[in-house]
């Protein structure tokens, strides 16, 4: 599938979905520092949390949060940027970039990011089933085929491991908060007050438990097609952890984690990373 990539400063990026336009044109984006940075690497769950900070802006403005474009920041038209001066504030940025791909606006400002991760192995399984399972975008001959790209960092928006690498050297950064996946399974309503908290939000329990409730996977994939149209179902496969287990083999298991350990093992990240 290399030919439905274009390569932008090192990184693979589909054809479909970004130009060398757009990226230009990104450079000279104009952050505020009340905007909002959502970054996760694809299929991490960033339509989930898209959706849980929409709702805490709401609880605390009563306005319906509107993003009139494509939410995720390098995908889109180079005008876009043009467009996004007019919306008000705050603006949420969602974005699949490494930390140090982003605009020098948005680090300058010292914008608030909120980073999501979650597991190599389950995020690698989504990604798969994305591209096999949703028409009109190109699907893999094999689970093994995708996971040999995987691993090799050959599919959009490049290596899982470079994106943890590059985002873990933040960690401790002050306008930047880490989040996992596995942890919001766990306990929604914690994760939930915690990102309130990080983006200075001030909601009672009620709201916190109102949003949670409309955040779970089910009350999401129930809405899917309301939200994201035709692509929603797919959007919102499964939601688990540990689906891993059903289609990776020993050999490929023994070499993700082989590949974890390589690029993560000793890391902040490495530590908290749980699957
Ligand atoms: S994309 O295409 O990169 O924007 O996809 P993204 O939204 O980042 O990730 C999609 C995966 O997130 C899961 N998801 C959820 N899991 C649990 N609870 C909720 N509410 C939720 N919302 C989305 C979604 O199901 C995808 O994972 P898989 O494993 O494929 O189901």
């Amino acid at each position: 599938l290399s030919h439905l990539f274009f390569t932008y400063q090192g990184i693979p990026y589909p054809v479909t979905m970004c130009t060398s336009e757009t990226f230009q044109a990104l450079d000279a984006f104009e952050a505020r520092s009340d905007d909002i940075v959502l970054a996760s690497y694809p299929k991490c769950g960033s339509n989930w949390i898209l959706h849980i900070v929409s709702e805490l802006i709401f609880s605390i403005s009563k306005k319906k949060y509107e993003c009139p474009e494509f939410p995720v920041l390098e995908c889109g038209d180079p005008e876009k940027y043009q467009r996004m001066k007019q919306f008000p504030s705050p603006r949420i940025l969602t974005t699949h970039l490494h930390y140090d791909k982003l605009p020098q606006s948005i680090l300058k400002n010292k914008v608030k990011i909120l980073v999501l991760f979650r597991n190599p192995k389950d995020t690698a399984v989504s990604f798969f089933h994305f591209h096999n399972d949703v028409p009109d975008i190109p699907s893999y001959a094999s689970w093994d085929e995708f996971f040999r790209q995987f691993i090799k960092g050959q599919v959009s928006w490049g290596s899982y491991f470079d994106f943890a690498v590059n985002w873990n050297k933040h960690i401790d950064d002050e306008n930047v908060k880490f989040i996992l996946y596995e942890d919001l399974k766990e306990n929604l309503a914690v994760g939930i007050k915690q990102m309130a908290e990080f983006f200075g939000f001030s909601l009672m329990d009620e709201q916190i438990q109102t949003i949670s409730a409309q955040s779970t996977f089910q009350a999401m994939r129930e809405k899917s097609e309301e939200t994201h149209g035709a692509i929603g179902p797919f959007l919102f496969r499964k939601g688990e952890v540990g689906d891993w287990k059903t289609l990776f083999s020993e050999t490929q298991n023994q070499e993700m984690d082989g590949k974890f350990k390589e690029c993560l093992a000793g890391t902040s990240l490495g530590e908290k990373l749980k699957y």
